[in-house]
């Protein structure tokens, strides 16, 4: 079956509504119409411009996807400082990162509550890009496949076939995140494919067929053709290269001679 690849550029704790104007706007220039239709675009920008951006891309008419870092499991209420994915779908977010490692490592986000999250996305009619991957020492005791495959048990549990069918995985290695180390195309690969028939196993093989599963880790202009001409990579989660307009607009176009 054919998936649409999806790159998105995950700007984390980054640009402030102005400084997000600026950097889409560039990013549109760099960008040709066809590079639209090969790849789905995302831009993940911290909540505070996701009104703005949704201005510009709907004022322009701009073929980019928004998405959002994080959101509440809840829908309402007394949560001081929580996003809703009501208020977030609201402003037509259309992805919602869910279990980023660094919402794990560093806010305590457990698989259960990462579950939680991808339910409330997608009870908000969102897709989740549910995010998995393993430590450094994780990876040399040899339990990565493991630990990614009761990640994406987890964070899958209690999600219909044709949901799952419908959303985005990313496999994150943590050693890889901001380091400039990236895996391997044939190790990314091999460990998307743990992501695929996981998904096999707890959704069936029609939604295993279905689901992008994205590769997200020092992804760069440099090395983004590689990975993505491997089979179960569908996709690139973008951290710190997203940030620079010419080197993002040179990921998207990775289909492109
Ligand atoms: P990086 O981040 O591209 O800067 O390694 C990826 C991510 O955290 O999604």
């Amino acid at each position: 079956m054919a998936r649409t690849p999806v790159i998105a550029g995950n700007w984390k704790m980054n640009l402030d509504h102005l400084e997000a104007i600026q950097l889409v706007r560039q990013l549109v220039y760099h960008l040709v119409a066809d590079v639209f239709d090969a790849a789905e675009l995302v831009g993940v920008p911290p909540f505070t411009a996701l009104r703005s951006l949704q201005s510009l891309i709907e004022g322009d008419r701009l073929r980019l996807a928004l998405g959002a870092q994080t959101c509440s499991e809840h829908d309402a209420g007394a949560y001081t400082g929580e996003v809703s994915p009501v208020m977030l779908a609201a402003l037509r977010v259309r992805y919602v990162i869910c279990g980023h490692s660094e919402r794990r490592t560093l806010f305590g986000e457990t698989d259960e509550v990462v579950n939680r999250k991808v339910a409330a996305a997608l009870r908000a009619g969102m897709t989740p890009i549910l995010c998995v991957g393993e430590s450094g020492e994780q990876r040399d005791a040899g339990v990565a496949d493991a630990v990614v495959t009761r990640q994406v048990r987890a964070g899958l549990a209690g999600v219909a076939p044709e949901q799952v069918a419908q959303l985005v995985v990313a496999y994150e290695p943590i050693w890889a995140i901001g380091t400039g180390r990236t895996a391997t195309p044939d190790d990314a690969d091999a460990m998307c494919g743990v992501v695929r028939a996981t998904v096999a196993d707890v959704a069936g093989t029609d939604a295993a067929d279905a689901v992008r599963v994205q590769y997200g880790g020092s992804v760069k202009p440099g090395n983004i053709r590689e990975l993505m001409s491997r089979p179960h990579v569908d996709g690139a989660l973008v951290g710190g290269a997203s940030l620079d307009a010419e080197d993002f607009a040179v990921i998207c176009r990775f289909s492109r001679r």
